[in-house]
């Protein structure tokens, strides 16, 4: 017999927090927001989850205000007055169907190429240069740059909190800007951003302690990390807890409220020795309230398809505290009434993945 899911589904207080219900949306760009303003379509997709008992949203990443933050067609802005209403639209829909939200707030750094959209014209900008020949195609960045970036962060983040998103995650993980500072394959730098893994660690700490700053005590900010990459699914950023105890104890006492440890399967285990995931580690080792994620209630990691399943080792983790939130990605845009079917235990009418659900907004 199945597990029950009472745990997923009970109101659940973080700190001074109080969310519907342990299930979070995990954020997934979705390239629907022309012009970088979420449109009604957009804020009608959130709200059907909302609805349909997701108790947080993270959204897709959301860009900063920097010309070359971006890097994928029709993704969406936290600035300037057209995407900020078509936000507070999204923001509105979410809370009246019961739901909370926040932002993932996302600069892709040298994923952003010379000639490539939205800014051909434009380098993009990491933590070290990458040429083709004699052409820049992604600028080293200079002080300044982080002075702006670092800037550009909080600046989203304090918009977030003033159009009435419930608080904020910053895009740390899966190869973009910040990880891009912390990994030593993308940053090789000799300054003091670069070098040793403190060095690297300071960009991060850097735009953490500003979006922090910019909004306050009582508004959580998330930090999303992760060991892996898109180039380099076996990559790492701490080989052991106390390496990861040197990267997250840093990163909490700059600011982070809570963490997304991103996995690409829950269930595996992080280190040789016990079974904690990502997630688990870092619950054990910050305290702080801790989200997991990677492949739930999906029997594959494939990005093309991938049957539905039950949660019941998840709900295992979950009774013995390993984290405190479960994010749902692929199997949500399958179904957008999965957290419902789950909780009524309907598991059989559980919509499989299949790519055709990434061109849609249902
Ligand atoms: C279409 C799609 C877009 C994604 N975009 C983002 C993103 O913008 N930011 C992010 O941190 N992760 C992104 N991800 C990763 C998901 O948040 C999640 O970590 C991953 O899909 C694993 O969870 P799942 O197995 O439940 O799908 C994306 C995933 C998908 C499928």
């Amino acid at each position: 017999m199945a597990l029950s899911t009472e745990i997923l589904f009970q109101p659940v207080t973080l700190g001074a927090f109080s969310l519907p219900n342990r299930v979070v949306m995990a954020p997934m760009t979705r390239s629907h927001s022309p012009g970088g303003v979420p449109t009604v379509a957009v804020a009608e997709y959130y709200a059907r989850r909302a609805a349909n008992g997701v108790g947080l949203i993270l959204t897709e990443g959301v860009l900063i205000d920097d010309p070359v933050a971006g890097g994928y067609p029709d993704c969406p802005v936290i600035y300037g007055a057209e995407a900020l209403n078509g936000w507070k639209r999204v923001i509105d829909a979410v809370h009246q169907a019961g739901g909370r939200i926040m932002p993932q707030i996302w600069h892709v750094g040298e994923v952003h190429r010379l000639g490539e959209p939205p800014n051909p014209e434009q380098p993009g900008l990491g933590p070290s240069e990458v040429r083709d020949g004699e052409k820049v195609l992604v600028r080293a960045m200079s002080h300044d740059d982080i002075r702006r970036i670092v800037a550009a962060f909080a600046e989203a983040a304090r918009q977030a909190k003033a159009i009435g998103f419930d608080g904020v995650e910053i895009h740390g993980a899966h190869g973009y800007l910040i990880d891009q500072f912390l990994w030593e394959k993308t940053n090789r730098r000799d300054d003091d951003y670069g070098g040793d893994f403190t060095r690297r660690l300071r960009f991060a700490l850097e735009v953490v302690r500003a979006v922090k700053s910019a909004v306050g005590s009582d508004f959580p900010v998330v930090l999303r990390f992760s060991q892996w990459k898109p180039q380099d699914y076996a990559a790492r950023l701490a080989e052991t807890p106390e390496a990861l105890a040197d990267l997250l104890l840093p990163l909490k006492e700059a600011g982070v409220d809570w963490f997304h440890a991103s996995n690409r399967r829950y269930h595996e285990p992080e280190f040789p020795g016990s079974g904690l995931n990502l997630a688990g580690w870092t619950k054990l080792i910050t305290h702080c309230p801790t989200i997991t994620v990677g492949s739930v209630g999906l029997d594959d990691v494939s990005w093309v398809g991938a049957n539905a399943t039950g949660v019941d080792p998840l709900l295992e983790r979950l009774q013995r505290n390993e984290f405190d939130l479960v994010a749902v990605g692929r199997a949500l845009l399958a179904d957008h009434a999965w957290a419902r079917k789950i909780r009524e235990g309907r598991i059989n009418d559980l919509i499989p993945y299949t790519k055709e659900a990434l061109n849609t907004l249902n």
